[in-house]
């Protein structure tokens, strides 16, 4: 976040504190639980975002170095990506053109090459298929038009955003718009992957994405794990697009009230939390960064998401891996017993005729926008009561 950001930020926070008030919505907004339980609107959002749109994969340290590959099917699209020899992050549909199996499964480093098991064909890092068995049998299908087909990438500060359509594009500055200065000033890519989960929940995608979007639960739902760290329902908000920026107050913030602002460490003192439109929660904390990235599982109710955790060296000794082994533990602890289980209650619970819509409050921005966001992307009128 940039320097003046941070200040403005934390200005607000410390008014937020002193006002016991956190950012405020104009009004209370009726979202229809249909959101959550919609096979159709579940089919619009497939098509929009996990078909035809754009969506961040993670940090450019997912795939450090030449030779780095790793498959991507939370999508729906069997995504396969691979850093090429002279650097370029490639995309492709990881299927063989022969036939079509996939030709990688997991993800890997130092490769020079994809040979696809079932019969042999085999494709560079840049997706061109180099070479096949039999070559002769084939000489009226050329090689030069069997290459695994790409999709567009795009790896700009430091995050890398793939389409899953190969005639659709990418274009970061516009997906993110004005999120980008201050994304861009955390240095994403200086970062070093230490982890990822995956995991599959009982409910909406977009249900993953709420748990990120206020702090107001924080001192009733995590009383023993995450509020003695965090202000409740003090927090900032700033939409940019689609997108938006949060910043929270951790209890260690007043420190701030004996410093001149010239001297705040701000980082230090709060969680920045982005959503990335519209999958993406990206959070900032002090130290490290996290990404979850959530996706529609096979049905409206159901979602498969996967959390990496980023850290600011590579670890080098028994302590620090132990520090950062703590930090995942904790972290998805906090999300898996506490977060998702109440999200899996509500799931039902929308399906059950107890209302026609739930209520986000004025201290509950964020929902507010993501959810305004995601109808108008998908065409719909937005009706707040
Ligand atoms: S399907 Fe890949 S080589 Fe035959
Ligand atoms: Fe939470």
């Amino acid at each position: 976040m940039r320097r003046e950001t941070q200040i403005a930020e934390a200005r607000k926070l410390l008014h937020y504190l002193d006002k016991r008030t956190t950012a405020l919505a104009d009004d209370v907004y009726r979202n229809p639980v249909t959101d959550y339980t919609s096979p159709q609107q579940l089919e619009r959002e497939r098509e929009l975002f996990f078909r035809k749109g754009a969506f961040c994969v993670g940090l450019s340290a997912l795939l450090p170095k030449p030779g780095d590959w790793m498959t991507h099917d939370f999508s729906g699209a069997p995504i396969l990506l691979a850093r090429g020899e002279d650097g370029s992050l490639g995309a492709f549909l990881n299927v063989c053109r022969h036939r079509g199996a996939r030709v990688a499964e997991g993800s890997g480093s130092d490769k020079t090459d994809f040979v696809c098991p079932y019969h042999g064909w085999c494709y560079g890092l840049d997706g061109a298929l180099i070479g096949r068995p039999d070559e002769r049998s084939f000489a009226a299908a050329e090689r030069a038009t069997h290459g695994l087909t790409r999709l567009p990438v795009a790896e700009k500060y430091g995050l890398i955003w793939v389409s899953p359509d190969p005639n659709g594009h990418v274009d970061v500055d516009a997906l993110l718009g004005g999120l980008v200065p201050d994304l861009a000033a955390f240095g994403l890519d200086t970062y070093h992957h230490y982890h990822t989960r995956v995991m599959r929940r009982k409910m909406n995608w977009k249900l993953g994405v709420d748990t990120f979007g206020e702090t107001y639960h924080l001192q009733h739902l995590h009383p023993t794990t995450v509020d003695h760290l965090f202000y409740s329902n003090r927090c900032t908000f700033e939409a940019f697009g689609p997108n938006h920026l949060m910043v929270a107050a951790r209890k260690t913030m007043d420190v701030l009230r004996d410093v001149p602002e010239a001297d705040w460490d701000v980082l230090d003192n709060t969680v920045t939390l982005c959503v990335l439109f519209p999958n993406t929660v990206f959070t900032y904390q002090r130290d490290h960064i996290e990404t979850w990235h959530f996706f529609p599982g096979d049905t409206v109710d159901e979602c498969v998401l996967y959390l990496s955790l980023y850290i600011p060296a590579p670890v080098d000794n028994p302590k620090s891996k132990d520090h950062w082994d703590r930090n995942v533990d904790i972290l998805i602890r906090t999300v898996e017993m506490e977060d998702f289980p109440t999200c899996e209650g509500m799931q039902k619970g929308f399906s059950s005729g107890a209302q026609d819509a739930i209520t986000f409050g004025r201290n509950e921005p964020a929902l507010q926008h993501f959810h305004k966001s995601v109808k108008a992307a998908l065409g719909n009128v937005v009706s707040a009561a």
